[in-house]
């Protein structure tokens, strides 16, 4: 299912204490789709290389230390246009306001680049996107965009 959220209300994005939200700068960019091929999967790691393409790139992180530790990410414009996600934390780093403030460090920036709603597509926790941005349930939107994917193929049995 796909969900809406409304760009014209968002809540203010606070940042978690010793984290830093930011967007990747170059050197930086093969870790991070690296790292979402190992914590996530291949296909989120396809669409974090397609937001770091995007000019503004359209990819957060949040990361802590230095050297810096990455704990998550969230990208738009990636699956498609208007589209927010993939977003993923960490498992070690989960339920402490990291996965809220790259959402909202996201949904602030559509608004900055002129979009009114966000897509949130095929969306795998919808509680939580209904929680840190208002988000509704879009009727009939499954299979939608992704109808017809290329998937990798499963291993053989
Ligand atoms: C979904 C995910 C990004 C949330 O990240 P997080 O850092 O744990 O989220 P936060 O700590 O910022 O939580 C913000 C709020 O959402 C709630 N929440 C977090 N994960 C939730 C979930 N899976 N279901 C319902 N509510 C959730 C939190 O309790 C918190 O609520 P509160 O403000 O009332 O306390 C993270 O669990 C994750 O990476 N999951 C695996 C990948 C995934 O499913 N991504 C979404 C695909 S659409």
């Amino acid at each position: 299912m796909d969900m809406l959220i409304a760009l014209s209300s968002l809540p203010l994005a606070p940042t978690p204490p010793g984290q830093r939200i930011r967007k990747p700068i170059g050197p930086e960019h093969d870790l991070v789709v690296a790292w979402v091929a190992r914590h996530f999967s291949p296909a989120w790691a396809s669409e974090a290389r397609a937001a770091l393409a995007n000019r503004p790139l359209t990819l957060f992180i949040a990361a802590r230390g230095d050297p810096g530790e990455l704990l998550g990410f969230c990208a738009y414009d990636a699956t498609a246009r208007g589209f927010v996600g993939p977003i993923g934390v960490r498992d070690t780093a989960r339920r402490s306001g990291i996965g809220a403030a790259l959402l909202l460090a996201c949904l602030h920036d559509m608004r900055s680049m002129g979009y009114g709603y966000a897509v949130a597509g095929a969306v795998g926790a919808p509680d939580f996107f209904r929680r840190v941005a208002g988000a509704i349930d879009i009727p009939d939107s499954t299979p939608g965009l992704y109808a017809g994917m290329l998937r990798a193929p499963s291993a053989a049995p």
